[in-house]
């Protein structure tokens, strides 16, 4: 028999050109916000830090955006979609032991994803689920070993320097940072963002489903 595989879910990954480097930088800038400003509260549980939602807009997370969008154009690539993206909102993340991230998606972007700061042994992986509810409903019994895109949960280990995207619908969370690690040492400090798609030459977006102002919502262009 013949089988296809229709309506895919992708993941993408990729390592930024220089992880010691970058993240020897990027870690004492956002050690430094965390003890200016107070933590939203959003997915973040357990007393995790959560940074404002402005990161794409601060001067020196450039270097972090620039390896971001050269990501999303090769995911615009592969994916078909054009004319280009937009950096809608990115934040950082502190989680110190005991804290997590509660399972969520992300509403009102089409990509999200997460950049790798630190992720100290047991700081806590990552999960993602099948995001289609039919599968959901009565979820089949079978065999040990079945091939990979086949399972209904996938967890991916936190790892420094590299970049992960996937569609802003996909259900995720954060397992417990359970280090054993004494202060700093055993913070899992990451960094996340929504992009969504811009037309060519407006400041404002325009995807097909809906018609917002600037206003409303800023993005980041490149
Ligand atoms: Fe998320």
């Amino acid at each position: 028999m013949n089988r296809e595989i229709l309506f895919p879910t992708p993941i993408y990954f990729k390592m930024v050109k220089d992880p010691k480097k970058l993240n020897k930088y990027l870690f004492p800038h956002i050690k430094a916000w965390s003890k200016k400003d107070k933590s939203e509260k959003k997915t973040n549980a357990g007393g995790g830090w959560h940074s404002p939602t402005d990161m794409n807009f601060k001067k020196e997370y450039k270097p972090l955006t620039d390896e971001l969008f050269a990501m999303q154009h090769e995911i615009f690539k592969d994916y078909g979609m054009q004319p280009r993206p937009g950096l809608g909102n990115m934040w950082a993340n502190i989680n110190y032991p005991g804290s997590y991230n509660k399972q969520h998606i992300h509403p009102n972007a089409q990509w999200s994803g997460v950049y790798y700061i630190k992720a100290p042994k047991k700081s806590g992986s990552i999960w993602v689920e099948d995001p289609r509810p039919g599968p959901n409903i009565i979820l089949p019994r079978r065999v040990k070993g079945i091939p990979r895109a086949l399972w209904r949960a996938v967890i991916y280990p936190a790892i420094e320097g590299q970049m992960m995207m996937f569609p802003a619908w996909v259900p995720h969370g954060v397992e417990m940072n359970e280090s054993k690690e004494k202060g700093e040492k055993g913070w899992r400090v990451s960094v996340s963002f929504n992009f969504i798609q811009v037309a060519k030459n407006r400041q404002d977006v325009a995807g097909t489903h809906r018609n917002v102002k600037v206003t409303d919502f800023a993005v980041t262009l490149k």
